[in-house]
């Protein structure tokens, strides 16, 4: 089993381009089905995640060709509405097929996408939603049976009690292929729906309200193919920005919005860091050790994101002074802390909260990735800790990392992969 070997203390300098969004370009491949045609999506980035996607869309009757980060997917040979539970396995985010299928086919049979290393990944909000806009779907033994045939699909307004991403994402989806209004109240805020909305503009969709409280969809529209390029992974440029606070050095990122981030960018000033910032760049200055800052919690965007909790809380462990974390997305997500504690973190867990004391210094071990962030997380400690780290469970981080060693070595840092 390969592991990253890190030899921490190096600082980091230089320019990075960010790939594009894992969260944005998941739904955006999902939404391809809604046309036939061939849709080209740029800066696709090159991630585990990514792949079961097209594997997906493959099994579904779609071509799919890569080249590059350019992805041509072409849904006219869409022959099957079923997901077998292997594929449905691999990456819990299949769900966001359920809305596209409907759409399309007014047809969907998946298997349940199962709980992940974050705690129970429930998709009540999602069944919900689209039973509003009228599916009839029959869960048995753990699949999902659902069936929207034309005349039942309804477009009307649909709550959702909870912000959730991707129950907001496959309302949006579903109601293209609803005739009539869609309103979805209550719904997710983040930059990557605005980014699936433009999107579904580009094929034509009459989409309004992503980035706020209120999305509204008019179905039934005729839609057509598009070209698209997916916008910069604001969480891997988090990581990055953690990564040289915890080392030390100036870093340059291109190709991600500042506009995306800016609690994680707020958070990083108060520690210390001096940040520079232009439409599609942020630079980042850190000198000295990082300070503690004031309490991080985590909340529906344009709050703090919960997927970059485990990695500025791995770059603060190795600061001084303290810092009070409270996660209140998901139930789980705290499994990065024992190995942190094993490279001489300070971190003490009440339920949702987490105090981070900062020891000055980490110092390197063999740790265990978690899962996707927690294992960016132990990288990020690694490469301020002193002495040499090996993290291993690689898999994990290749779900949402394209060529984090070789980005991190292209900075300064030293760290390499052991076959
Ligand atoms: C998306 O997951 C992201 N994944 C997650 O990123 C991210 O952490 C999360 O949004 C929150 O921002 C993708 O976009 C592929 P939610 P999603 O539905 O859509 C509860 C990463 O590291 N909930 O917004 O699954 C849920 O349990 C990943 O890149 C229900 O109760 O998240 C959670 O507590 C991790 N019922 C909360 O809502 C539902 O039907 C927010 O979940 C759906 C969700």
């Amino acid at each position: 089993m390969s592991y990253y070997e890190i030899q921490g203390g190096r600082p980091l300098s230089g320019a990075l381009a960010v790939h594009g969004a894992k969260n944005s370009v998941l739904p955006i491949l999902a939404a391809c089905l809604l046309v036939s045609g061939q849709n080209v999506i740029h800066n696709c980035p090159d991630l585990s995640d990514v792949s079961a996607t097209l594997d997906i869309l493959r099994l579904l009757g779609c071509r799919v060709e890569r080249e590059e980060d350019t992805v041509t997917i072409d849904a006219s040979g869409l022959n099957r509405w079923d997901i077998p539970e292997y594929l449905m396995r691999e990456m819990r985010s299949s769900v966001i097929f359920l809305g596209a299928l409907l759409a399309r086919l007014g047809t969907a049979e998946l298997s349940y996408p199962g709980g992940c290393e974050l705690g129970p990944r429930p998709i009540d909000l999602h069944l919900s939603t689209l039973r509003a806009l009228g599916a009839e779907i029959l869960e048995e033994q753990g699949a999902l049976c659902c069936r929207g045939r034309k005349k039942s699909l309804q477009g009307r307004e649909v709550c959702l009690p909870i912000p959730s991403v991707g129950a907001t994402e496959n309302a949006m989806l579903a109601a293209c292929g609803c005739p009539g209004l869609t309103t979805i109240v209550g719904a997710a805020q983040e930059p990557e729906i605005v980014d699936l909305q433009n999107f579904l503009q580009a094929m034509g969709a009459q989409v309004r309200g992503a980035g706020t409280p209120t999305v509204s969809i008019q179905g039934g529209v005729p839609l057509h193919p598009a070209r698209y390029r997916v916008m910069g992974d604001r969480i891997a440029a988090a990581t990055y920005l953690c990564a040289a606070a915890a080392a030390q050095g100036e870093v340059e990122l291109t190709g991600v919005s500042p506009d995306t981030l800016t609690a994680v960018l707020a958070c990083l000033k108060e520690a210390g860091c001096v940040l520079r910032t232009g439409s599609d760049r942020i630079a980042l200055t850190c000198v000295g050790p990082l300070r503690g800052i004031s309490a991080v919690r985590t909340a529906p965007y344009p709050g703090f994101p919960t997927d970059a909790q485990a990695i500025l809380m791995a770059a603060l462990a190795g600061g001084e002074g303290a810092t009070l974390f409270e996660e209140n997305i998901f139930a789980s997500r705290y499994r990065h802390v024992d190995e942190l504690r094993r490279m001489g973190a300070d971190i003490q867990l009440a339920g949702r909260a987490a105090m981070v004391s900062g020891v000055g210094r980490l110092h390197g071990a063999a740790v265990r990735s978690t899962d996707l962030r927690g294992g960016a997380a132990l990288v990020v400690a690694a490469l301020g800790a002193e002495g040499t780290t090996q993290v291993s469970e690689l898999r994990h981080i290749r779900r949402g990392y394209q060529n984090l060693d070789r980005n991190l070595r292209s900075l300064g840092a030293e760290i390499r992969e052991i076959p």
